[in-house]
């Protein structure tokens, strides 16, 4: 997958339309609570700064279905990115029309414009041709940057490109890098760890990493439906029952495919979830009814502690427990404590296990902490990403 990346463009007092990802949190006074995605672009943005180029940025905040609200405006945004800068960041009220088309023309080489929430328009989410086309009008080169968004068909990350000379960012190129060589080409032991709440949401990734990983490590509220199908008893645990055949079919297809699956041999439960509510620790086959399976036991750490031990790669995403009730985060605080400790390449994509990586303050012993949610999980199940199949891959001919 070799991508023209911002480097392969003569960008040089030229006008870049770059789409980054600065969804970012905000708090309810409209505060930047979290500005990683933020920085993860800023290796883009400088590049293009000492090119002197003119720069439009443009992102999403929140869904706001194509009309304004004021509580996701991005003006908080462009106060953390100008502070993040050093510099002026201007910000525009609006995301096309007769302030936008001014404010672009009277942009000085070095000068960064940043767009209102390019999903107040309805455009946007349809990826409608005359709105993507009115964003290419504002520039010459068109840059994506949002690997977070790039599973998403929409007029910013797909339809422009139609349009405008379209290559990756530095960020996007990185995370293909690394997303790339654990899907299709990782090194020997592969172990994958998969948690968080759903099945659904994990499926075609465990479907891939089944045949492609050596150990495959399932906790969460999801390793509950996997548990239930092989028949234990779960006690009030959550659990999908309309996953069960599904989890079933899994297990069932194992033996025949590379990865081994790991389940939880022990769980710890609570009768009710709340921070610090009393627990005990049990054999997962066997949950009391009234009781509710909520983090991996320590049984289960150890062995998964053993896989990661002997990993070369080890790619990660969704937390083991209910991760913000302490202390059903041990679980996964544990495995974190032992991938950053191990000598393999670690991939760690989502949100809350990225935070909770940070929070830890381990995750500078990540060998990537991918800025992806959804993007990631449908990247490792192999599905194509609109917003990266449109950059180009040959040479640019005629600039
Ligand atoms: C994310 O936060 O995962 C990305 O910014 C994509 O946001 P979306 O799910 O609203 O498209």
């Amino acid at each position: 997958m070799s991508k023209l990346t911002v480097k392969d463009i003569p960008a040089e007092g030229k006008r870049v339309f770059v789409r980054v990802d600065f969804n970012v949190p905000l708090s309810p006074e409209g505060r930047v609570l979290d500005d990683t995605k933020i920085r993860a672009s800023l290796p883009t943005i400088r590049y293009l700064l000492e090119k002197g180029s003119r720069l439009i940025l443009a992102s999403h905040l929140g869904r706001p279905k194509g009309k304004v609200v004021e509580a996701l405006r991005m003006d908080p945004v462009a106060e953390r990115l100008s502070r993040l800068l050093g510099r002026e960041v201007l910000k525009s009220n609006t995301v096309v029309g007769e302030e936008v088309v001014r404010a672009v023309e009277a942009l000085k080489p070095g000068d960064i414009l940043l767009l209102e929430n390019i999903r107040f328009e309805a455009g946007e989410e349809k990826n409608d041709p005359q709105f993507a086309a009115a964003l290419a009008r504002l520039a010459d080169f068109y840059v994506n940057d949002a690997f977070g968004t790039a599973h998403r068909a929409h007029a910013s990350t797909n339809g422009i490109s139609r349009f405008l000379p379209a290559v990756a960012g530095l960020l996007m190129e990185k995370e293909i890098v690394y997303l790339y060589k654990s899907r299709e080409n990782p090194p020997s032991p592969l172990v994958a760890i998969l948690g968080g709440k759903k099945v659904a949401d994990k499926i075609g990734v465990i479907r891939h990493f089944m045949g492609h990983a050596d150990s495959l490590l399932l906790g969460g509220a999801m390793a509950n439906t996997f548990l239930k199908a092989r028949g234990y008893v779960m006690g009030s645990s959550f659990y999908e029952e309309d996953k069960l055949d599904l989890a079933r079919e899994i297990l069932e297809e194992a033996p025949k495919n590379q990865a081994r699956i790991y389940l939880p041999s022990d769980v710890v439960i609570v009768e009710e979830l709340r921070a610090r509510s009393p627990f005990k620790v049990v054999k997962a086959e066997n949950i009391p009814e009234g009781w509710s399976a909520v983090d991996i036991g320590p049984e289960t750490v150890d062995t998964f502690q053993k896989a990661i031990h002997g990993a070369k790669m080890i790619i990660w995403n969704g937390p083991l427990g209910a991760y913000e009730f302490p202390p059903f985060h041990k679980g996964t605080e544990m495995v974190a404590r032992s991938i950053a400790a191990a000598k393999a390449e670690s991939i760690v994509g989502g949100g809350d296990i990225v935070a909770a990586l940070e929070e830890l303050g381990l995750s500078d012993q990540i060998t990537h902490l991918s800025t992806g949610g959804g993007a990631v999980l449908e990247f490792w199940e192999g599905k194509e990403l609109p917003g990266l199949t449109v950059l180009q891959e040959h040479s640019l001919t005629g600039i």
